[in-house]
């Protein structure tokens, strides 16, 4: 009988994730040899400090800080990307891909800056690239949008997209916790990237939206293209001024495209969701993602978003897709080639103005509780025809000083962004304006 194929695989990359793969590949491996029919090996693996403590055993002969060699070694059939950043990690998976290898990834912001050529290198090289865990954790949300839902077009992709964020958020709502004290849990806990600002103020929820973005309507939309607002100006007072209109406070993307004007827009904003919407009730490091599709409907994904188990989960079934791609199954094929944009894009769409993008928005203002603040308030919100839904003032400390809370109804986004600097540049406004959208997505 002939001996079973061995696949070789390269862990680049050995901190949470990395290790999170490392210790549940080498528990499900005889489960996955005996229904893959080949061995598995985990043969090398890339870290920056070869003294760091890890809590997964790796031989020593088999570390190194050499990712590149990794990338680059004809004993290696498939290589994980799981260093972060978008400099060595776009390095090691250019290279593993013109070295004919698979390349599975969990880095949403190497794809969203470098797509387009990790992508064009993986059609030129004939090699793949799967990245399953960039986007929701655990949620199997790039297989449910390239293979579940591929009869669909997308008007509507909406949700939670970063489990730090949501981490944040809930203890903030719940716990009446101070916003720097929770980001430090969410960094023990292992969500947070390297970098913390990357989440806090949306960059990464933007990363993942483009992905989405790409997956749905085959188009990069860069972050700076985006409407991208963070979570760091919100406070505990805001949550009460939320739950007294009805509303929770949650960080969404919203991915939307008009298919009767071609306009598509992605955005990622703290977003007042009514209090009874599902989505407003997935709390802690867990994700949603809603996906509304012209012939499936809506169907909506709930799961962890973060964190080296859900995490490991998605990228260890990208290993077996890869696994089951080095063996040229047919099927396994097609499912990658997928994620490729068509060689020739169908009608393309393009980015909705600032005018065409409309909601209600909730305003919280600083200001002086003093005669006639309100009226100048009004008539600044007028001039760009932004009508006042309704209001809320509360006396605040030191004395003089009032919180101000207004919703508005439907307007849009240049006539809002005009009505903050009018806003700003009043005597009785004495902090910068916060603006947050209200999410009616009619579901
Ligand atoms: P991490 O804990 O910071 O781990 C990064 C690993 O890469 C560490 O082992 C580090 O080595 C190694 N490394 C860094 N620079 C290197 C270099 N120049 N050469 C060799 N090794 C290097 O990050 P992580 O949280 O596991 O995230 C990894 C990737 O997964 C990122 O793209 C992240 O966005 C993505 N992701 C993370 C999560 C999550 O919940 N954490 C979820 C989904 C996706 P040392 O250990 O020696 O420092
Ligand atoms: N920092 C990211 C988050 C990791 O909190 O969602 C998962 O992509």
């Amino acid at each position: 009988m002939n001996p079973l194929p061995l696949i070789r695989i390269g862990v680049c990359g050995l901190g949470t994730v990395g290790q999170g793969v490392w210790k549940h590949l080498t528990r499900v491996r005889p489960d996955l040899e005996l229904r893959l029919g080949v061995k598995l090996e985990l043969t090398r693996a890339s870290v920056r400090d070869l003294r760091k403590r890890r809590a997964v055993r790796v031989p020593g002969k088999k570390l190194t800080t050499d990712s590149l060699s990794i990338a680059t070694d004809p004993n290696i059939d498939i290589v994980c990307e799981l260093i972060g950043g978008t400099t060595v990690a776009r390095e090691v998976t250019l290279a593993a891909l013109a070295a004919g290898k698979i390349v599975v990834s969990a880095n949403k912001a190497l794809i969203c800056q470098h797509g387009a050529e990790i992508f064009a290198a993986a059609r030129r090289h004939g090699g793949h690239f799967l990245f399953e865990a960039s986007v929701a954790g655990g949620i199997p949300i790039i297989k449910a949008l390239r293979e579940g839902l591929v009869a669909n077009r997308f008007p509507l992709i909406y949700g939670i997209l970063n489990g730090t964020c949501n981490y944040i958020l809930t203890q903030m709502e719940e716990q009446d916790a101070p916003y720097a004290s929770v980001l430090g849990e969410a960094k023990q806990l292992g969500y947070a990237e390297a970098d913390e600002s990357l989440d806090v103020e949306g960059w990464d929820t933007a990363h993942k939206a483009a992905v989405l973005a790409f997956l749905a309507h085959h188009t990069w939309v860069a972050p700076e293209q985006m409407i991208v607002e963070g979570i760091d100006r919100i406070t505990p007072d805001d949550f009460k001024h939320a739950a007294a209109l009805g509303y929770g406070i949650k960080l969404l993307a919203v991915i939307a495209r008009d298919f009767t004007t071609d306009e598509l827009s992605v955005r990622v904003h703290p977003t007042l969701l009514p209090e009874s919407h599902v989505v407003a009730k997935v709390s802690g490091v867990f994700n949603a993602v809603s996906v509304r599709g012209d012939v499936a409907g809506t169907t909506l994904y709930i799961g962890r978003g973060a964190g080296q188990d859900a995490t490991a989960s998605a990228v260890i079934s990208d290993l077996v897709d890869a696994v089951a791609l080095w063996k040229n199954d047919r099927r396994a094929f097609i499912t990658a080639r997928k994620a490729l944009p068509p060689e020739r894009p169908a009608r393309g769409c393009r980015l909705a103005p600032a005018e065409h993008i409309r909601c209600r928005y909730y305003l919280r203002l600083t200001v002086r509780d003093e005669p006639g603040v309100l009226a100048q308030i009004a008539t600044a919100m007028a001039v760009r025809q932004v009508s006042i839904a309704s209001v809320i003032q509360r006396a605040q400390e030191p004395a003089g000083v009032a919180s101000l809370v207004l919703t508005t109804h439907q307007s849009d986004e240049r006539a809002m962004r005009a009505t903050l600097v009018r806003l700003g540049r009043l005597r009785c406004v004495l902090e910068r304006p916060l603006l947050l959208r209200i999410g009616d997505f009619g579901d």
